[in-house]
């Protein structure tokens, strides 16, 4: 039995969905589990030439073999679901936990204005609000809602249920460490909990039953919306180091930085990392594009790896090197 949680190590976006697409494909979990805030996270998930967003779906949807599950922990936009698991062909095996919290046009509109917008920049998700109002006990649930009735399910024990059987889960985590409600640079943050502890608990798994954590750092740092941002590149400069971004949910441009090892260490730390993932190498070293063996790496790159492992203390040990899922250097045993 392996239980892998992976989680973000920045801000968002550091390209979780195209390693967790990868895990999905080559560990062949029974269940892909998502944790996390709700619609606000989205994934870009490249299968050939087909492009997929997701913001309520696992992005481990691509093995279809695997069931895909969504953590009472997550508030669910029921629209935004049937209508991925409608596109993405993920029928009959996609569930979300009775428990769920579920968003309604008022926390749409709540999201959409006033300081939330405005000085927080939320992505008007209503994850937010409905999260407040789960606080409040007074957000309805999964369970209340006719038109999910065929996905729900209990999550935590179906995942527990999987482990028992020594099947290997894939544990998703959503936006990144400094956005945490708790850890991150409030009130710049998202509205949950987004590191390791905080995604067991939004799914239902205890601190015993998780083998590996892999905390994803893309090769340099963005950020959407509002908030402190270390070293943050003017336009222009972001732009010619190819680092201009923008949102998968939202569309606006991300702000960027070079890779920040303060930021890092913290959320190895805050997550117990035993294995770093680095996403979009290729950005950074153009002629390490498409790569799946260490060995054909420059020694730039490699070097650039060398310095993340040694200054961070965790093994690299899956390396992205292309929007394709498969376009990833594999180093564990
Ligand atoms: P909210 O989570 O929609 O309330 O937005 C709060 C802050 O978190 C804003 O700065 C958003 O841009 C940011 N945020 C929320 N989810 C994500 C994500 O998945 N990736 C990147 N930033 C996010
Ligand atoms: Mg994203």
């Amino acid at each position: 039995m392996t239980s892998t949680v992976v989680v973000g190590g920045f801000f968002g976006d550091e390209g979780k969905g195209k390693i967790i697409s990868y895990l999905a494909l080559h560990d062949k979990p029974s269940i892909v589990v998502r944790g996390g805030a709700g619609p606000n996270a989205g994934h870009t998930i490249k299968d050939g030439d087909k492009v997929y967003k997701v913001r309520m779906l696992p992005s481990g949807f691509l093995n279809k073999n695997t069931r895909v599950m969504v953590g009472p922990g997550v508030v669910v936009n029921p629209d935004v679901l049937l209508k991925e698991i409608d596109d993405f062909n993920v029928n009959g095996r996609a569930y979300v936990d009775n428990n769920c919290g579920i968003i309604e046009q008022s926390h749409r509109d709540a999201d959409s204005k006033g300081q939330l917008k405005e000085k927080i920049g939320s992505t008007g998700s209503g994850t937010g609000p409905a999260n407040a109002e789960r606080a409040m006990r007074t957000l309805k649930l999964a369970k209340e809602i006719d038109v999910l009735e065929k996905l729900l399910i209990d999550v935590p024990l179906e995942v527990n249920s999987a482990l028992d059987r020594n099947e290997n889960v894939l544990i998703e985590g959503t936006q990144g460490t400094h956005l945490s409600l708790w850890h991150g640079t409030y009130p710049f943050v998202t509205t949950k909990d987004v590191t390791a502890s905080g995604i067991c608990a939004d799914i239902g798994i205890g601190p015993k039953r998780v083998d590996e954590v892999i905390v994803v750092f893309k090769s340099y740092l963005t950020r959407v919306g509002t908030g402190p941002m270390p070293g943050e590149l003017d336009a222009d400069e972001a732009s010619k180091k190819g680092w201009e971004e923008f949102g998968t949910v939202t569309g606006r441009l991300r702000r960027a930085a070079e890779f920040n090892f303060d930021l890092a260490k913290r959320a190895v730390m805050l997550s117990s990392a035993t294995q770093i993932s680095i996403t979009k190498l290729d950005v950074r070293f153009p002629n390490c594009a498409g790569v799946t063996s260490y060995n054909d790496l420059d020694d730039d790159a490699k070097s650039f790896i060398k310095n993340i492992e040694d200054k961070l203390g965790v093994t690299v040990t899956l390396i992205g090197t292309g929007p394709r899922v498969n376009d990833v250097i594999d180093l564990r045993t």
